[in-house]
């Protein structure tokens, strides 16, 4: 399904050349303007579930859990029923769209190519598995929340593979660390498909016994009836190399201070998908103390790392390596705020032959605090 996107034209960086079909997306004041993607792709991979019955809520902690239908807070957060409205792709009233991984499989692979989740339980253990290029916050206070737009690219991944460009919010040592990563992910096994899909994961224990991708197990309460607006919506159209003009798909997430919920936003700050009940948590009943923004692949043995971002190094800048931008975190005082150099530092397992990450603060009006992540992976990834 087609996420409304932030159309946006790349700063100058490298080059000075504006081509015609970008002047005519430049709005005068703003420098950027809101286009609709028309690009409906056929995904008939989700189920309307009853809202009441939605697998979250198999949870044991959220038995007698009330759903929100609403985020309730914060002041530069319109509260909008705009999600709500009739759409093609919206489910009947009273369900929400649930991604079916049975389905997508039976129509798209066999059997013997399914996932595995306890797998990724297991082995998130070691490292070797993993490779993740991030940029994080180091101050020690409470963070509510974290914004960014990320430039999205389809990736050639295989089976058992993932490339993901997100949000993590974290708090807790590493045997009882609370984290929720959210963002645009290439996950083939999970989805059946190559395409970039609106993608979560959570886990209250360090990934040992609780928690899961997307809803495959209880956990993430699904509000949004619109199929585009789900974990597995599908972010189209992807960015391509080369191009001038780039398109952000915007997440936000962010705590609601009255019922201490982890909403997801995408698109922008009106457009909320549900929420991580606060229940499922020990340490992130209370904020975060860590965000981190950026790329993690996972790859079994005896296989090539996958690329991240746009399988471009950073030093190919904008036009060719993928970014995120606009980068915010929601402060201890609940203020949007920009990110500041200062308070953020790279984080990199993996030689730079492999991914790597630039980062130099502000970048102008259009991209703000934003950074370049990525790279071919391949077989020069040694740790
Ligand atoms: C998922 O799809 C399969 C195959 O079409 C179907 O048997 C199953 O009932 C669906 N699951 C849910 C929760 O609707
Ligand atoms: C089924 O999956 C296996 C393992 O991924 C693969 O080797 C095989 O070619 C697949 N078969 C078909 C018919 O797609
Ligand atoms: C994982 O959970 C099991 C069962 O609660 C526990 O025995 C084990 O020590 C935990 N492992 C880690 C690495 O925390
Ligand atoms: C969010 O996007 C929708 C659809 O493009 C638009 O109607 C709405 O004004 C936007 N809201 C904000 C706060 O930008
Ligand atoms: C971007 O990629 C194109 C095509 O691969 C290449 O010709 C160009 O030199 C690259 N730009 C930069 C800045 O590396």
């Amino acid at each position: 399904m087609a996420l409304i996107l932030f159309l946006v034209l790349s700063l100058c960086i490298t080059c000075c050349r504006v081509d015609a079909r970008s002047k005519t997306l430049i709005d005068e004041q703003n420098q950027f303007t809101l286009s609709k993607s028309i690009m409906h792709s056929m995904d008939n991979n989700f189920d309307c579930v009853d809202i009441y019955k939605q697998p979250a809520l198999q949870h044991p902690l959220l038995k007698n859990h009330k759903i929100q239908l609403f985020p309730t807070f914060a002041k530069n957060v319109v509260r909008s029923r705009s999600s709500y409205g009739k759409t093609t792709d919206d489910c009947p009233l009273g369900k929400v769209p649930i991604y079916n991984r049975t389905r997508s499989h039976q129509t798209i692979t066999n059997s013997s190519s399914k996932l595995h989740i306890d797998d990724f339980r297991r082995y998130s253990q070691s490292s070797q598995r993993y490779h993740t290029v991030t940029l994080d916050t180091t101050q020690n206070m409470k963070i509510y929340g974290a914004y960014t737009g990320i430039v999205g690219y389809e990736l050639s991944v295989q089976a058992q593979q993932y490339s993901l460009s997100a949000i993590w919010v974290e708090s807790g040592s590493s045997s009882e660390l609370n984290s929720i990563k959210v963002g645009a992910g290439v996950f083939p096994t999970l989805y059946g498909d190559n395409q970039l899909r609106i993608t979560g994961q959570w886990t209250a224990d360090g990934y040992n016994q609780t928690g899961c991708f997307n809803s495959n197990c209880p956990g993430f309460v699904q509000v949004n009836r619109d199929k585009e607006y789900a974990l597995g919506s599908v972010i189209s159209p992807p960015n391509s190399i080369g191009a001038t003009q780039k398109l952000f798909a915007i997440f936000l997430i962010i705590q609601d201070r009255h019922s201490g919920h982890w909403w997801l936003y995408v698109e922008n700050e009106s457009k909320f998908v549900g929420y991580w009940p606060k229940d499922l948590f020990t340490h992130l009943k209370e904020g975060a103390s860590l965000i981190r923004f950026g790329g993690q692949t996972y790859s079994p043995p005896n296989k090539n790392i996958p690329p991240m971002g746009s399988g471009r190094f950073p030093k190919e800048k904008f036009t060719n390596s993928s970014f995120m931008a606009r980068l915010k975190i929601i402060d201890s005082q609940r203020n949007e705020i920009d990110v500041k150099p200062e308070d953020m530092k790279p984080y990199r397992d993996t030689s730079t032959n492999c991914y790597d990450l630039e980062y130099h603060g502000y970048e102008g009006p259009l991209y703000r605090q934003a950074f370049l992540y990525g790279g071919p992976g391949g077989p020069n990834c040694s740790k």
